[in-house]
């Protein structure tokens, strides 16, 4: 088959090198994004005088043709056209006739691909951003019913202190806020266009970059021709910011994995997140949160892949750059398909808070109230740890928790304990004495869903 590039060659590739050497297997991907660019570009050469109005009607006719047949899949791809573009240039051709071969007047594939790629990462972070919003809303519907539901906290994953559940689930909001945060302020590097680049240098056809860059919504162009075929920091960036939201989310899968054992019980995923075994008839599987979990690992690889594959890389475009597509295809749908999994996840988790309020009551995780309020009273804050440990040291010895130890041995441990270490000890009161700004006190909380909830609209 004559390649749309064959004049300077006098023998073929057979055909197993063209498949290899061929993206069209992944990059149909960006059928769309491909046309649009197009469109962009030959209005903007009918603009500029370039081309004829009447070419230039022929041709964008042309393209809505294969527009139309793209989105109901009628487009029929092959190899011996290597990509997308120039399997779309040859089916223009054979559309409208040779005129389809002005569509490349001024352009190069090199401007043409970096186009369409950032196209479809503005697509897909805008959509991200929006699957973010929606998990943080999950997130506060959960916080909001869960205020006085008490737990155990952890570091080390050993008992550490009381906290209200809304706080620990919070504590998620403000990462994904994070998230979010990235992936909007990328979108300044993403939204950019190289289209007019040509394969390095720019074009001696008198075309219009800016022109081109407004129709398809660009908030400006790359001020090197070079640097724009060049540049693939936007997808890094992209692939490093969903690596950290997958990040976030697999520390979540964790906690879910762990509170839904029957070791915990803390909650139980519905029904339609988890699966059975195909041996146990008693199993019921936390599945979508371990997939997740493992699948933050591709979404990192990916991020490794292309870095290791920019790496030495000289200016400006190289095939090994080929190479960027399939991990950043890959990580859009994994990133996008684990953010609604976890939507529906958080949205649908049935919180056991007896469960999680019985085991603050059989634990230790009250041991610092104790020193607090010693401290409190004037005793150094080192000596009132001290006596505490030993306190905890005698209740683990006698099989017993703070809460029942006799107010006798309180007093022959330090004179400065009273009757209200009591009270001081109780979970809920533990909690609701940290009103500090950022801490977990119900009413702290209760602010704070105050104002996350308008800004989250
Ligand atoms: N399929 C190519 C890619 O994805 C398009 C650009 C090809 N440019 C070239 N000079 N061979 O990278």
């Amino acid at each position: 088959m004559k390649k749309l590039w064959g004049g300077r060659f006098t023998k073929s590739a057979e055909q197993w090198v063209d498949e290899f050497g061929a993206s069209i297997s992944f990059d149909q991907e960006l059928v769309e994004e491909d046309i649009q660019g197009s469109l962009a570009h030959v209005t903007m050469l009918g603009k500029c005088g370039i081309l004829l109005e009447d070419e230039v009607e022929t041709i964008k006719q042309g393209l809505h043709v294969l527009l139309e047949k793209a989105k109901k899949q009628e487009l029929a791809y092959t190899a011996a056209y290597e990509d997308i573009h120039l399997n779309l240039e040859k089916m223009l051709i054979d559309e409208i006739g040779p005129v389809g071969g002005k569509l490349h007047t001024g352009r190069s594939r090199n401007d043409q691909v970096a186009t369409d790629m950032h196209l479809y990462l503005r697509k897909h972070v805008q959509e991200i951003i929006t699957l973010i919003n929606e998990l943080q809303d999950a997130i506060i519907k959960q916080a909001e019913v869960n205020v006085e539901t008490i737990v155990p906290g952890y570091t080390h994953l050993q008992r550490a202190q009381p906290i209200s559940f809304a706080h620990h689930l919070l504590a998620y909001y403000w990462m994904l806020e994070r998230d979010k945060e990235r992936f909007t302020e990328s979108l300044k590097r993403i939204n950019i266009s190289p289209l007019g680049a040509g394969a390095l240098a720019g074009t001696t056809f008198p075309i219009d970059r800016h022109y081109t860059a407004g129709l398809l919504g660009f908030e400006g162009i790359y001020e090197n021709s070079i640097d724009a075929v060049s540049d693939r920091d936007f997808i890094v960036e992209f692939l490093s910011n969903s690596s950290m939201t997958m990040m976030h989310l697999s520390r979540l899968c964790e906690e879910l994995i762990l509170w839904s054992s029957q070791e915990f019980g803390f909650v139980e995923i519905d029904d339609r997140f988890a699966t059975g075994s195909s041996i146990m008839p008693q199993k019921k599987n936390p599945d979508m949160a371990e997939l997740i979990r493992g699948k933050t690992g591709r979404v990192y690889g990916n991020l490794f892949g292309l870095l290791t594959v920019l790496k030495g890389t000289p200016l400006a475009y190289n095939k090994d750059m080929q190479e960027d597509k399939e991990g950043m295809f890959d990580t859009a749908q994994t990133l996008t398909g684990s953010l609604k999994i976890f939507s529906g996840m958080i949205n649908t988790l049935t919180v056991n808070s007896e469960a999680m309020s019985k085991a603050t009551k059989q634990d230790f995780s009250n041991a610092t109230e104790l020193a607090d309020y010693l401290a409190s009273k004037g005793l150094p804050f080192r000596d009132a740890h001290e006596i505490v440990g030993k306190l905890v040291l005698q209740c683990i010895e006698k099989g017993i928790f703070l809460l029942d130890l006799p107010l006798e041995d309180y007093q022959e441990a330090s004179h400065l304990f009273g009757e209200d270490i009591y009270k001081v000890l109780d979970p809920y009161n533990a909690i609701n004495r940290r009103n500090i700004a950022g801490g977990t006190g119900f009413s702290e909380i209760k602010k704070v869903l105050v104002n996350i909830k308008n800004k989250n609209k």
